[in-house]
């Protein structure tokens, strides 16, 4: 099955997310309607070496001319180092405004490749091609991109909406076990936002789908991507609705932050696990939403090898994590915002948790 999901908006030009499985093969099909010059694929090297030959033969045997821009693997190539050397890498190149930026890779590529093309020229078109979970069923989508700063994560950034998104299932089957989970992560972040049918089957039939059932997979990210195209049309910049998808990202980043962001021992999709489990019980500890509710969310994160409770519990001191959440950068003007939720399928944005409530809660969590 191949899905075409259309993502539009008041503020940007509609575009397309196509999922299904051996697109990649398909890629320069797809994107020949799109294509008035040369493109540039820009991926990292350890997907250069899986998916790059594929992803070359597929534009030439549409007649699309393309090569390959490979940048190291791994967070640290989203720095204003990386970018500057991108950037002078197309401008030798030639590009011009009629060509286009293919970003081939998770979403450090698509952040890094994204914002690249956001820059230059002023502006020049990509086309995202995902092979994490986690990007294909978030970071691609929506137009977010960023590098960090050491001052921080996502720090620096634009919005810029792709002009495409090739989400190939086929391209997941060589992820490595714990990368696929931490994908899962989001996906199940969905479910929890606002839709309670597909969080049952995530946590039913379709849970095999964090374990690589393609079937599953497909399912799981075509339903992620409508859930998260329905809300990016309807607040592109993040003014309000969009907040929601930060579910589990306030506790996750404050805990990944703690822990000097050591893939090694918590991955981002993990943290967000992790941060989704909490912010429901914290919501039944608010008494928002019942304990039940909180349960069977613990039970499915668990039940798909993801952390529902924080490990090394004597590392963490509530007051860090507290001072961690009101510096993210989702917090207005020192006031904290987290997304709660009234059930499952039924999140919310609140922006007046009470910072010692937050605190006694951390503190029962097992925070010092
Ligand atoms: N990853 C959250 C968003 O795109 O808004």
């Amino acid at each position: 099955m191949t899905a075409t999901l259309p993502v539009s908006g008041g503020g940007f030009e509609p575009y397309d997310v196509i999922v299904g499985q051996g697109l990649l093969s398909q890629l320069g099909v797809l994107i020949a309607p799109l294509v008035r010059g040369r493109t540039v694929i820009i991926t990292d090297e350890t997907v250069a070496s899986l998916h790059g030959p594929a992803a070359l033969a597929s534009l030439q045997a549409a007649g699309v001319r393309g090569r390959l821009l490979t940048v190291p693997p791994g967070e640290n190539s989203k720095s204003f180092a990386e970018l500057e050397r991108v950037i002078d890498r197309l401008l030798a190149f030639g590009l011009d405004r009629r060509d286009l930026i293919i970003a081939l890779g998770g979403g450090v590529v698509g952040d890094l490749a994204g914002l690249a093309a956001a820059l230059y020229m002023r502006g020049i078109d990509v086309v995202q091609v995902p092979t994490t979970l986690l990007a294909q069923v978030d970071s691609s989508v929506g137009g977010k991109t960023a590098i960090d700063t050491p001052r921080g994560k996502n720090l620096v950034g634009a919005f810029h909406q792709p002009r495409m998104v090739v989400a190939d299932i086929d391209v997941l089957a060589t992820l490595p076990a714990r990368q696929l989970r931490s994908g899962w992560a989001e996906v199940l972040k969905h479910g929890l936002i606002c839709d309670r049918d597909f969080f049952d089957w995530l946590a039913g039939e379709g849970a095999v789908g964090a374990k690589g059932d393609p079937v599953a997979l497909t399912r799981a990210v075509v339903r992620s991507v409508e859930i998260k195209s329905a809300i990016v049309g309807e607040d592109e910049k993040e003014a309000g609705r969009r907040a929601l998808l930060n579910l589990g990202h306030t506790f996750g980043h404050a805990i990944e932050a703690e822990l000097g962001f050591d893939e090694d021992l918590l991955t981002h999709g993990e943290a967000v696990a992790l941060g989704c489990a909490m912010a429901f019980r914290l919501s039944a500890a608010l008494g928002l939403c019942a304990g039940a509710e909180a349960e069977r969310v613990g039970t499915a994160v668990a039940a798909a090898g993801l952390p529902t409770r924080l490990e090394h519990a004597g590392v963490f001191r509530a007051e860090r994590l507290l001072a961690r959440m009101a510096g993210d950068k989702k917090a207005e003007g020192g006031r904290l915002t987290l997304i709660l939720a009234r059930a499952i399928g039924d999140a919310f944005v609140d922006k007046a948790v009470d910072s010692a409530a937050l605190i006694d809660f951390l503190k029962g969590e097992g925070a010092a």
